[in-house]
């Protein structure tokens, strides 16, 4: 088989990222976030935009002091100050790269620069011819590209690859394109601009549409060669194009996609929860690839297939993105054959078919209950089932009297004709694990009391687990059942 094409990932997640409203990150953490990038194989880590503050100029140069493969780079608007910031903060690597860019469209270059054509195009050459005497890797980009007016575009190009740029990124700055349209620009692009060959073409497309992912992937197929992408897709407004989706999209569907980047997928949810953790800015549940239910199964049809066979509902592995295992969550919708798995996880894996019988029925009227149903709620309710089951309750309340208060004793007891009923939880721990026992009664000082003598008895079945399921066992046997 012929080597698959490489796609360079060109990480904005500190720089591009960091512009989401609310995302700063301390330099301590940008440092941190650098180290799992430069670890996981990302080709060219964007740190930051120099000229823009001191911890932002921080930031870069202390990553490109410490990153030892990946290749720093820091972004420049079309001004001298602002290369001179980037070459002062990147100097420190072996290898750095300066991203200067302008804007092309009309309406950007009307309203936000107040610029002619003739002006942009003498910025972009003074920019780029400036940037490339402190750094070979000059990438220039066109603002707003996908807005622009494509023979201005060709012209912007032709002359920036002219200076010296040797990436051409293509913003799809407000994230308006589709992704047949994005394929096309770029096959545009590559049959119009002359030189364009000496240069690799980037896709920078943001999200406002949803589509930054599908345009980034569909600009591949024309020609694009590297992929400007942020961990968990954040960036401006509804942010960048996912790396984590751009990756794991070419490596499952390499069949389609036959390309190769040289990331290392299996830290990929490291990299999320750091970046989360660092922005503040949590995974939304259903995220691809890096949600909290990416790789978690609840409706009992698919819980059964996956215990299976895991390719019945899993396109990819948990363990490819570094995610331990498979979560079978308890819900409304889980079945018996997974209710059992998961007993087993919790240490059950011995107790008897009427146990589990009668716990399932206790579980599936808590799910209509209860959205979360957490491995402590279904160790309680097997608990349970295992004392019914033995008629086990080694310690019973007996009798029991209160006088409580000052002045006249009080009793335990609520006023006759009252139906409403106490129920009481008692947490009780020993040797870090907890157990809870409930009871509910008329009087609620004797629910309190049941709940506790609850909760004891709970915790002797647990002290004495496996030595209880084999007298279970064996009682059973000798009884004939
Ligand atoms: O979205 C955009 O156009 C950008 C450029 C600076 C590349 O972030
Ligand atoms: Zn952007």
């Amino acid at each position: 088989m012929s080597e698959k094409e490489k796609v360079y990932i060109f990480d904005t997640t500190m720089r591009d990222g960091e512009q989401s409203p609310g995302a700063s990150m301390s330099v301590e953490e940008k440092i941190q976030i650098s180290r799992v990038f430069d670890e996981m194989g990302i080709d060219i880590i964007e740190a930051g935009f120099p000229i823009s503050s001191p911890g932002d100029f921080e930031a870069v140069s202390a990553i490109s002091k410490s990153i030892k493969n990946s290749i720093p780079c820091g972004l420049a608007r079309a001004t001298k100050k602002d290369i001179d910031a980037c070459h002062e903060s990147l100097k420190f690597a072996k290898r750095f790269r300066i991203h200067t860019f302008i804007s092309t469209s009309p309406v950007h270059m009307k309203h936000k620069l107040n610029m002619t054509d003739e002006q942009v195009l003498g910025a972009i050459k003074e920019s780029v011819t400036y940037a490339k005497k402190f750094t070979d890797d000059v990438e220039w980009s066109c603002e707003d590209g996908t807005r622009t007016n494509l023979d201005f575009m060709y012209k912007t190009i032709e002359l920036a690859i002219k200076c010296g740029a040797t990436t051409i990124n293509i913003p799809d700055t407000v994230g308006y394109s589709i992704p047949e349209e994005f394929a096309k620009t770029i096959n545009l692009i590559k049959n119009n601009v002359p030189n364009i060959d000496k240069a690799i073409i980037s896709a920078h497309c943001h999200n406002d549409l949803g589509l930054a992912v599908a345009n980034a992937l569909s600009g591949l197929s024309a020609g694009v060669r590297q992929i400007e992408c942020t961990i968990n897709g954040i960036g401006e407004r509804a942010g960048n194009a996912a790396l984590e989706e751009i990756v794991m999209a070419i490596k499952t569907r390499d069949d389609l996609l036959p390309y190769q980047t040289g990331i290392k997928t299996e830290l990929i949810s490291k990299a999320s929860k750091i970046v989360s953790n660092a922005t503040g800015f949590p995974v939304q549940f259903n995220k691809a690839i890096v949600g909290k239910n990416a790789f978690a199964h609840e409706s009992g049809i698919h819980q059964d297939g996956m215990l299976k066979n895991r390719e019945t509902y899993e396109i990819m592995t948990p363990e490819s993105v570094g995610v331990k295992k498979t979560s079978l969550v308890m819900g409304k919708h889980s079945g018996r054959h997974a209710f059992k798995d998961k007993l087993s996880d919790l240490g059950y894996a011995d107790v008897t078919d009427d146990v589990v019988q009668a716990a399932f029925g206790k579980f599936k009227i808590l799910a209509d209950k209860k959205k979360h149903i957490y491995d402590e709620d279904i160790v309680a309710l097997v608990d349970d089932s295992l004392i019914i089951d033995n008629k086990i309750n080694a310690i019973n309340l007996k009798s029991l009297k209160v006088f409580a208060g000052t002045g006249e004793p009080q009793r335990a007891a609520v006023t006759e004709g009252t139906d409403a009923q106490a129920t009481v939880s008692v947490k009780i721990e020993e040797n870090d694990r907890t157990t809870v026992g409930q009871s509910a009664d008329t009087d609620t000082l004797v629910a309190s009391a049941n709940a506790y003598l609850n909760a004891l008895n709970k915790m002797l079945i647990k002290r004495e687990k496996k030595s209880l399921y084999k007298n279970i066992e064996h009682q059973k046997i000798k009884g004939g059942v």
